[in-house]
């Protein structure tokens, strides 16, 4: 039996899979990528910041099923954190986070550090209007900018078949879109459908920074979305927006951020239910005492 071993914070911790290895260095990233890409397997990414729950537990499954390799890189970014408080409270679990790689096959797992990232400032900048203008973008300045630095690294480094990332992000999805487009990386990109909680709450790291109480509060967002669906059928945009806000703000503990309802492709906002094919409501909601600022989507046509 072989096994792979990795220095995880101040610990070691010892694998025991002949699968799954762990580096933190681009130099062993990309030695372990040699021979598998020499003899032509499909490599899959999965990027994320870490503090995995099942939500990336499935975006790993996917890649897994759909790739000789998967590569899962655990990178907290700081470029892409325009709050600097909302970086220091984000949650870090690297330990869990790679039982779980293990136990869903992943083949390796990239966890850098900060300078191996970036020895230097990223002075990159890329801009994708319109979808990177409205917002996240809007309300989060300097956010998709910090996620195409890292996105666009880690596809230079690991040069993956397929990227998976989970709709969760809705707008996030569209803006690495554009990315790839223009910086023609050939890759594909592979969305994946946003996992809920039971009581509908879409699956976030940040979910585990809320208390009990709060994670029942935040799920009214989802169920009130899943609502204005059947709201919608009798109403306009206008109402639904407003049903959508009014409802989530008059819960103690919600505050509504913003809604916005727009064309699913150029996340443009429309005025009526007619002016698009593929009709989506985004939401971000800040919940509880930290508050925690959550985001959602619904698609309401298309
Ligand atoms: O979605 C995320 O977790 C991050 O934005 C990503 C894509 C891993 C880049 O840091």
């Amino acid at each position: 039996m072989l096994f792979c071993t990795s220095f995880l914070g101040n610990k070691n911790v010892y694998s025991n899979s002949v699968r799954m290895k762990i580096v933190h260095t681009i130099e062993d990233l990309q030695r372990a990528l040699e021979t598998p890409r020499r003899e032509g397997k499909k490599i899959g990414l999965v990027p994320t910041m870490g503090a995995l729950h099942n939500g990336h537990a499935s975006l790993v499954e996917r890649s897994v099923a759909e790739n000789e390799v998967t590569v899962v890189s655990i990178f907290l970014n700081p470029t892409q954190f325009n709050d600097k408080k909302d970086l220091e409270k984000y949650p870090r679990t690297l330990e869990a986070d790679c039982a779980l790689l293990e136990q869903k096959n992943a083949t390796l797992v990239f966890a850098p550090s900060v300078a191996e990232i970036y020895p230097e400032p990223d002075t990159r900048t890329f801009s994708y209007p319109p979808v990177d203008t409205v917002m996240e973008g809007a309300f989060r300045p300097g956010h998709f900018n910090g996620v195409c630095q890292i996105v666009s690294k880690l596809f230079e480094m690991v040069k993956p078949h397929r990227a998976y990332f989970g709709e969760k992000d809705f707008q996030q999805i569209a803006v690495i879109r554009a990315m790839v487009k223009d910086l023609k990386f050939d890759l594909e990109i592979v969305p994946c459908p946003v996992v809920r909680e039971e009581s509908g709450l879409a699956m976030s790291s940040r979910n585990t920074l809320l208390s009990e109480e709060e994670r029942a509060t935040a799920a009214h967002i989802s169920q009130v979305l899943f609502q204005s669906r059947n709201f919608a059928a009798g109403h306009t945009l206008a109402e639904t927006r407003e049903f959508v806000i009014d409802t989530l703000n008059s819960i103690v503990g919600l505050e509504v951020q913003y809604f916005s309802i727009v064309d699913g492709y150029t996340l443009q906002d429309i005025d009526n239910w007619e002016d698009a094919d593929f009709v989506v409501g985004c939401i971000t909601v800040y919940c509880g005492a930290t508050p925690i600022r959550l985001i959602d989507h619904i698609k309401y046509k298309g």
